[in-house]
């Protein structure tokens, strides 16, 4: 690889263009998202001088609720300064095409438009997609919100009960379709939401992203595997006053307030598809992007109430986007076969310790798990490589995992992944993460007391 070429080959942006673009994105940068390049002593692996440098992936938790973009805020996203950085790096230039696989809240999406480049993002959950397009939603009509949010509540429901919506919510809901014309749903109209580059929907978007994100301060999820709605909890914040209308009104103001600081002259494409069925008619120069970790992070679960609101307006089921989710913790399928040689050579070993593990659960159910979370990885890097052009390269952040005692090096993995793909790659530089989800469980760190948890930059670029 010849990095200096990498590094220097394309990074002229347009002047003119330039300064506008800047000015665009800068709002988000200022505002919450403050990264720096890590500390030296958080660096565990250096293989590459130059992406040193780069801004760190993590993003703090904004520190104040009414932080300007903290709306946007999500745990699993990667910090906008080095997504911005990243792109950068890679070589970018008006005329790149951005591809981000696994968008979720859009963030290389942002950094993509705030270099004035085109760009795909592709994530199966619509709260992602929603999220991530309300992002650049300049082009609301305040009035037109205020007007949606005004709840008329006459409209008399049977529905819900059952579920996570009460009675009175769900007819708030309902009006406020009813109000935007989407008595039905918005399943027809819903790509063109999220590839609206004029900018048509941004009123409904601004309105139905201020729902589900209100929808989440005003219920507890109930603790289980299992979470639903947890009612009452609504009706006691109901008696302070504080209900879905008057928190999501909250929201919409906000959301307002922090586009209207914001333009973007060029806006990103977004697809709610599953990764690994979605093969694209352009190719792409760039790939930026962080698949989910294998962490057990469940994100349908993480995301209930936004997907609970959000499935008012639009039709899916939710117990098939767990389903799909990369990362699932629910066996689609048992398998016990030699696995494929293209998941790589290691993988294979990691994927036989587990299996040989005494642990009595390893073999009839953890394996599975991982065994599936790797057939999936491997089948959406391919999906993405064949998404790119013949000397696409990318970025991809991901972390590394422990099952039990076993270390599980991730990002190796997603190199020989990538290699059985035509591509070289390296595992480009890792950050100790001190707060994980995988420190969390004293059981889990008796197992292995000294583990080292990292966040990986794997760099690829498309050799044949
Ligand atoms: C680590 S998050 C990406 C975060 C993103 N970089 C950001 O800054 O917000 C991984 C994303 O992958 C999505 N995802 C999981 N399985 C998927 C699949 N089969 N196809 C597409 N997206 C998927 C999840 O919905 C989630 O939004």
């Amino acid at each position: 690889m010849n990095e200096h070429s990498i590094k220097h080959s394309s990074n002229k942006l347009d002047d003119a263009r330039d300064t506008q673009k800047t000015a665009s994105i800068s709002n988000e940068l200022n505002a919450y998202d403050r990264s720096t390049t890590p500390k030296q002593e958080e660096l565990i692996l250096t293989a590459r001088r130059s992406l040193i440098d780069l801004p760190t992936t993590k993003v703090k938790r904004p520190s104040r609720r009414d932080q300007s973009f903290s709306w946007a805020y999500t745990y699993t996203a990667f910090s906008l300064p080095f997504a911005k950085a990243a792109i950068e790096y890679l070589g970018c230039n008006t005329q790149s095409k951005i591809i981000d696989p696994f968008s979720g809240s859009g963030t290389s999406l942002i950094a993509a438009s705030g270099l004035g480049c085109h760009s795909l993002g592709i994530d199966i959950s619509p709260f992602s997609c929603l999220l991530a397009r309300s992002r650049v939603a300049v082009c609301f009509d305040t009035n037109l919100v205020n007007t949606y949010l005004e709840g008329d509540n006459k409209i008399a429901t049977e529905e819900a009960d059952q579920s996570a919506i009460s009675r009175s919510d769900m007819s708030y809901l309902r009006s406020v379709a009813r109000k935007m014309g989407l008595n039905k749903n918005i399943n027809e109209i819903w790509g063109n939401l999220l590839n609206d580059n004029l900018g048509n929907y941004d009123s409904e978007i601004v309105t139905i992203v201020s729902l589900c994100l209100a929808a989440r301060d005003v219920t507890k999820l109930e603790k289980g595997s299992n979470p639903i709605w947890y009612r009452p909890s609504l009706s006691e914040k109901a008696e302070e006053g504080i209900t879905l209308e008057s928190t999501a009104k909250n929201y919409a103001k906000r959301i307002m307030d922090d586009l209207s600081t914001c333009s973007y002259a060029t806006k990103p494409n977004i697809v709610n598809v599953d990764v690994r069925d979605y093969i694209s008619n352009e190719k792409y120069d760039i790939c930026l992007t962080s698949p989910p970790y294998l962490n057990r992070l469940d994100y349908v679960v993480a995301h209930i109430p936004e997907l609970t609101v959000l499935n008012v307006f639009l039709k899916f089921s939710i117990p098939d986007l767990k389903s799909m989710m990369i990362g699932t913790t629910k066996i689609n399928e048992k398998n016990y076969g030699e696995p494929p040689s293209v998941w790589g050579r290691y993988c294979n070993e990691v994927l036989k310790k587990i299996e040989a593990h005494s642990s009595y659960a390893s073999r009839r159910y953890y394996y599975h798990t991982y065994r599936q979370y790797f057939s999936s990885l491997a089948e959406a890097l391919a999906a993405t490589i064949s998404n790119l052009k013949a000397n696409g390269k990318g970025l991809i952040v991901i972390q590394n995992s422990y099952y039990k005692d076993i270390a599980i090096d991730v990002p190796t993995i997603c190199c020989e992944m990538l290699s059985h793909l035509g591509c070289e790659s390296e595992v480009a530089r890792t950050e100790y993460v001190k707060s994980h989800m995988g420190y969390m469980s004293p059981i889990q760190n008796s197992y292995a007391p000294n583990k080292k948890l990292g966040e990986a930059l794997v760099y690829f670029e498309i050799k044949n």
